[in-house]
């Protein structure tokens, strides 16, 4: 099955066996997730052992590997003016925003949440926000205001009049860019899609002089930029260079109009390899900062960046223990104690997410491979990690990581099942640190009334 976010790979099996080596990242696709001693480690922490310290459901996120793809854009655009804003509902854990801003990342973010969730873990970062969204309410668009961020990314011309009255009131002026909907297809997943005319995001490019030179007049108003973005785990960098080719000569257009446009925001989007597919992060930067710094060659203009996924899904795991195996007519089913209120990507797009044992050797570094099901407790079909997936038996009590899920996992999550959400833990300079106690049932029912 050809599933969002990956194949689904069938694992190399070597006479029904597959064997586990020391130090060896189980794929081609780089991650901070590798087997030492058969046992699974991330950034050098033994994954059992952060188990056994902080429970399971659990995710897992190395600071290290999140510098290192901020490190690998920030190269490949060292030499053009540029901010890296990261997306912050990809993972919006604080002290994850905090790594990103002491990196000197900006951030974007699209409700007033998020918004707070920098003033709490950045603040010095605030000027480096922008804001998108097509629902802002006044109360978002005015503490935005007061924090003076770099610049909201208009979806609609009422929005505009909204920004205009808001700022007016507080006798302040707003830096905007439109974002515009430049009409470019996307290969991605249908829900994540968002650069077409059909979709709800943006103004459509034909309409966006008009809409330009209408803000230009409105009181408040200081339009500063244009925005796109066309979705969403994005492999090929086509679609983008063909956005930004628009956004060009829309930018000469205004120009030639008389506004100072100094900032192109790219958007995020660019993708990863969830499978075991060879993925090379530097080559796919390398090749998507080509093609965008070509397009822009010459314009003269700030390059902002919206990265969510890239920087941090692969930084990530979700560590899990295994409740029951149980066999249904020919279906094996591993249920496992995380479940799709944790991870919601398998049951929402049929993303596929690596499924690997935390320890490798059982009982000396073999298991025999099945075609399992594994799934969690949620009282939903939909509720499923994998499906038909040929995988390392996994056996009731042990652990297991679903990879891949440091971006839109524990930002996705829910309190479906009257579930609590799991706890999260950072790992940093060699120093596992609990970023998020796990949530009791007193904090779900804190805010009910009987
Ligand atoms: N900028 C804007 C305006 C966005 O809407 C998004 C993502 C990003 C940046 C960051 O995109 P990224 O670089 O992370 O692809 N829940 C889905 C993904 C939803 C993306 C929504 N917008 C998933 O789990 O795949």
């Amino acid at each position: 099955m050809e599933a969002y976010g990956g194949r689904n790979p069938q694992p190399g099996a070597i006479g029904g066996l597959r064997r586990y080596d020391s130090k060896v990242n189980p794929s081609a696709c780089p991650r901070p997730f590798v087997y030492a001693d058969h046992r699974l480690t991330c950034s050098g922490m033994d994954l059992a052992e952060l188990a056994e310290e902080f429970g399971t459901p659990l995710y897992v996120y190395s600071a290290d590997a999140i510098r290192e793809r901020v490190e690998l854009l920030q190269r490949e655009f060292a030499g053009t003016p540029h901010t890296l804003c990261y997306a912050v509902k990809a993972n919006s854990a604080l002290a994850v925003l905090k790594v990103l801003a002491g990196l000197g990342c900006g951030f974007d973010i699209v409700s007033g949440g998020e918004l707070e969730r920098v003033r709490r873990s950045a603040p010095a970062a605030l000027h480096e926000v922008v804001f998108a969204g097509v629902g802002k309410q006044a109360w978002e668009i005015d503490a935005a205001l007061q924090s003076d961020i770099l610049m909201f990314n208009v979806e609609s011309e009422a929005e505009l009049d909204v920004i205009s009255q808001r700022a007016s009131r507080a006798g302040k002026s707003a830096r905007i860019a439109l974002r515009v909907n430049p009409d470019v297809f996307a290969e991605t997943h249908p829900y994540i899609s968002t650069g077409l005319r059909e979709h709800k995001f943006g103004i459509a490019i034909e309409r966006a002089r008009h809409a330009y030179l209408r803000a230009a007049k409105l009181p408040g108003i200081e339009p500063v930029g244009v925005s796109v973005h066309i979705g969403s785990q994005i492999r090929s960098v086509e679609p983008f260079a063909q956005a930004l080719q628009r956004v060009r000569s829309l930018v000469e257009e205004l120009r030639a109009d008389g506004l100072s446009i100094r900032y192109v925001d790219g958007g995020g989007g660019f993708g990863i390899e969830y499978g075991n597919q060879a993925f090379d992060p530097a080559a796919s930067a390398a090749a998507y900062a080509a093609a965008i710094r070509s397009v822009l060659n010459g314009l003269g203009v700030h390059l902002l960046l919206e990265p969510g996924r890239f920087l941090v899904a692969q930084a990530g795991a979700l560590l899990t223990r295994i409740l029951y195996t149980k066999q249904n007519g020919a279906k094996h089913f591993v249920v496992a104690d995380a479940a799709m209120n944790d991870l919601i990507r398998p049951a929402l797009y049929q993303a596929h997410h690596e499924i690997l044992p935390v320890l490798g050797g059982f009982p000396e570094s073999e298991r025999p491979l099945v075609t399992v099901d594994v799934v969690g407790p949620v009282c939903e079909s939909g509720d499923f990690f994998a499906r038909d997936r040929t995988l390392p038996e996994l056996r009731s009590g042990e652990l297991a990581a679903l990879l891949d899920a440091g971006a839109y996992g524990f930002s996705l999550a829910s309190h479906y099942n009257t579930r609590v959400n799991p706890a999260e833990v950072l790992i940093d300079h060699g120093q596992a640190r609990l970023i998020r106690r796990r949530e009791t049932l007193e904090d779900l029912f804190a805010p009910e009334v009987v």
